[in-house]
């Protein structure tokens, strides 16, 4: 099996790399960015394409060089960039899906697993849990783009049979995430703190929100390429994360447990608040995803924040 990762040098996909090699692959790697963080430390251990899947031919290629059997798609624009740059986003995200898609049936590669969102849900929410059959209204261009390709992907899947899969994860929480968006608070808070700086949440106390460790997110999106295809029957599932959510003030709590020296404050900004008010409010059901493929989170609250900060402890110089 020879595996390709779009976005392979990203928060995600280097993970997902270091659990591929581990599991004895040599996956191939598309990134526009070049290697860092983790991956210098495995550098002899993947191949690496330092390019953008704005172009099929660029893909196809790949594709066909690498003989590609599988692929993990996670590249493209997060949140606060797409809304800040909606045409890039476009590009990067309905572009980038429609050719590595073509590209896989040109190719002929059998399975693409897609890296999908909750910001996939929006405007008209039920009280009750959201599940995999709740109606997806975003109102921005990154859950609207991603909703699109939920959609392009199930095409595929029944006029050319690829074997297209995905899960809409929530926020995820790790060590070294860089891009700045409504909920990064639950990552800068910890980082922060290890890093012996004060740090102002821009939430209040109690705002929640749904949170994956980045672990548990890699780890979905493997075990999700290894099941069955019979057991596959929903094709694109949400992840719930940590259940029952917890509360910023909880992880304050927790962290001042852990580092006591850290300085934590509360800074509510109104647009902020205002955003997290409607992802806090959201309760996602991930039944679907238990019952077709055992999915089942390895990280709660108190062992995401531990392993975050033996994480960071142990390998510093990848995440700063
Ligand atoms: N981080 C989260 O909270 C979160 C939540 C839900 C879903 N996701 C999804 O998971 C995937 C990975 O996210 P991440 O957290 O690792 O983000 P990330 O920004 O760290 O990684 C995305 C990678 O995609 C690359 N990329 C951007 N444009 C590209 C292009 N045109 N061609 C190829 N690569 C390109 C970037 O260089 C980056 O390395 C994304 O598809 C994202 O939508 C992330």
């Amino acid at each position: 099996m020879t595996t390709l990762i779009t976005g392979g040098a990203g928060f995600i996909g280097s993970y997902l790399a270091q659990l591929l090699v581990e599991e004895g692959e040599r996956p191939i790697l598309l990134d526009p960015a070049p290697v860092h963080g983790a991956l210098i430390d495995i550098r002899d251990r993947f191949e690496y394409v330092q390019s953008s899947l704005g172009n099929l031919s660029v893909v196809l290629n790949i594709i066909k060089k690498y003989s590609i059997d599988r692929i993990f798609h996670l590249g493209g624009m997060l949140s606060a960039p797409s809304d800040e740059n909606p045409w890039a986003a476009f590009d990067a995200n309905v572009t980038g899906t429609y050719n590595v898609l073509e590209a896989a049936r040109l190719g002929g590669v059998k399975q693409v697993i897609f890296s999908s969102t909750i910001a996939v849900y929006g405007k008209d929410l039920p009280s009750t849990p959201v599940d995999d059959a709740t109606i997806q209204r975003p109102t921005s261009m990154y859950g609207s783009t991603k909703v699109f390709c939920e959609l392009l992907g199930r095409f595929y899947a029944r006029k050319f049979d690829l074997d297209f899969r995905g899960v809409r994860i929530p926020s995820v929480v790790g060590p070294g995430a860089k891009t700045a968006h409504m909920s990064i608070y639950n990552c800068w808070a910890i980082e922060e703190a290890l890093k012996g700086q004060p740090y102002k949440l821009l939430c209040e106390p109690e705002t929640r929100c749904p949170v994956i460790y980045f672990k548990d997110a890699g780890r979905a999106l493997w075990l999700l390429a290894m099941a069955e295809r019979s057991q596959i029957k929903t094709m694109i599932y949400n992840l719930a994360g940590i259940v029952p959510s917890f509360s910023a003030e909880d992880l304050v709590a927790l962290i001042r447990d852990r580092i006591p020296e850290a300085r934590l404050t509360f800074n509510p900004d109104p647009a902020t608040v205002e955003l997290l008010r409607e992802l806090g409010s959201l309760i996602l059901d991930d039944e679907c995803a238990r019952s077709e493929w055992g999915w089942e989170i390895a990280y709660p609250f108190a062992e995401m924040v531990d392993d975050f900060i033996k994480e960071f402890e142990e390998h510093t110089s990848w995440y700063v």
